[in-house]
This record gives C-alpha cells, structure tokens and sequence, in this order.
C-alpha cells in the first residue's frame, strides 16, 4: 500500500492519465464513471488529475469528469485554428470539447508522425493561445542513455520545445524516458532527481526566471507498485501514466498516494 504523502510541495501535483488510441465509447464510459466516483468520494486530493483520453471520447465523457472536477486533455493538437488539414484537430476544437490541457510532442508523435521540437513548439504556442495548458514531452533514447547524453538531449528538446509565450502556471513538462515507456524499466531515483532539477534549471533560464508555477511529470511505467519510490523524488511534480491509467484501480492507486 503506497502511503499518501499529502502534497508538501509548493506547486500542486498533477497525476495525467494518457488513454492514447485506447478505447471505445461504453467502455471507456464505465472507465470514467469509475474513476469519477472515487474522486467524488475521496474529498479533496491534494493534486489535480487530468485524463487525455482519445479524441472520440472528449464530448462523450466531459460531463462526467466535470461533476468529478477531473480535468480533460487531448493528446495532440495542429498548430493552425481550423483549415484544409485532413485528420486533424485543432486546440480550439479541444477547448470546445471540454478540454482545458493538451499533450504534446510525444513521443509516439515525434516517432510515429516525425514531429520535430520546432513543431511542438508552434503547436504549443497556438494551443496556448487557444486557452489550453500543455504538457510538454521530452525524454532521451536508449542509445542517449547509454551514451552519457540524456542530459544534453533532453536539454536540446525541451530547448526547441517550449514556445517564447506562456507562464509556468501554463506549462507542464513531462519527462518520459523513450526506454521507458511501455516497458516496465524506469531509471534509478537519482537519474530521475537529476533531469527533473535539469529541465527546472534549464526552464528557469528560457523563462527569465519564470518557474514558480512549473510542474515537471515523470512518465514511463509508472505503477502503483512504484509510484511511491517515484513520486516522493525532489523535482517530481507528478506523473504521466499510460498502461495503468486504463484501469481505474491501478489508476486511483497513484492518485491517493497524494492523500486522501
Ligand atoms: P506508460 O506510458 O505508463 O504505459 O509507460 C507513459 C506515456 O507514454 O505517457
């Protein structure tokens, strides 16, 4: 059992839910109905859980996260309003939906659609003008780990990343090892508490010193299991979950560890 730490930092932690291209209307409905009672039953938690489920699902389920004050995201927006963009959906079609974050620069996005930094920059730049906060993705590969240089090319991305506009209260960055993700691996405390401290310092310095309102994720299979070795990290603002946020258990699991 992970013991409920309470919220002791300065900023309010977040605990994001990444459904990606998982599910379909009913069940997904029983998902956040689930979901939505535990958090209506739990009081006041002292962090603010965001699910981003599929696209096809935000109008279904924005007013049962509503009722529950879960906050809802999308997980990719185009940089432009509207237009001749076959497939895509813009940040003001997200805000309309009921959506109040988005994801971007994934790092299925950044592999699977060739999304470069610069791209998730203006992407982000729009979604922030359409009045969505954004979760910003970054994090090394393998050989980047291996190589010593997780460090420099976490720096490089989130470098390219972040839009010149935007407060850190707007701002949310995610750090997700690609070695992570999906594969039970996670680094050690200490490589986690040193990229966490590096995007805070390297955020500090794009921001002329704005970083008061900065929430740093950690994502890459987090569990229950190992949210409590994880979450009390100094630097660690949070989590972005996927595999197990598609259970409403394991889900919840993580989320009361920020006391109930
Ligand atoms: P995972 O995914 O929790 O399944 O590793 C995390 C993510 O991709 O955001």
């Amino acid at each position: 059992m992970i013991q409920p730490l309470g919220g002791a930092g300065t900023v309010r932690p977040i605990v994001a839910a990444n459904w990606k291209m998982n599910g379909l209307r009913r069940d997904s409905r029983d998902l956040a109905k689930g979901l939505a009672r535990l958090k209506q039953a739990s009081g006041d938690l002292a962090c603010d859980i965001i699910v981003c489920p599929p696209t096809t699902l935000l109008f279904e389920l924005r007013d049962v996260f509503y009722d529950a004050e879960i906050a809802l995201g999308g997980q990719d927006a185009h940089d432009q309003k509207k237009g001749a963009h076959t497939g895509d959906i813009s940040s003001e079609m997200l805000v309309d939906s009921g959506c109040s974050y988005v994801i971007l620069g994934h790092s299925e996005r950044r592999a699977d659609h060739g999304e470069s930094s610069e791209t998730v920059a203006t992407k982000a730049r729009a979604a922030l003008a359409a009045g969505l906060k954004v979760i910003i993705c970054v994090g090394e590969s393998e050989a980047e780990r291996d190589a010593g240089q997780a460090l420099d090319a976490v720096g490089a991305q989130l470098i390219n990343s972040l839009p010149e506009e935007g407060r850190s209260n707007d701002i949310v960055v995610a750090y997700e090892p690609v070695w992570a993700i999906g594969t039970g691996r996670i680094p050690d405390a200490a490589q986690i508490g040193e990229m966490h401290q590096h995007i805070r310092q390297l955020f500090k310095e794009l921001k002329s010193g704005d970083v008061s309102g900065l929430r740093v994720l950690y994502g890459g299979s987090v569990k229950a299991e190992n949210a409590g070795d994880i979450l009390p990290i100094e630097g660690v603002d949070g989590a972005l979950i996927g595999g197990a946020s598609l259970s409403v258990k394991k889900f919840w699991e993580i989320c009361v560890f920020y006391g109930q």
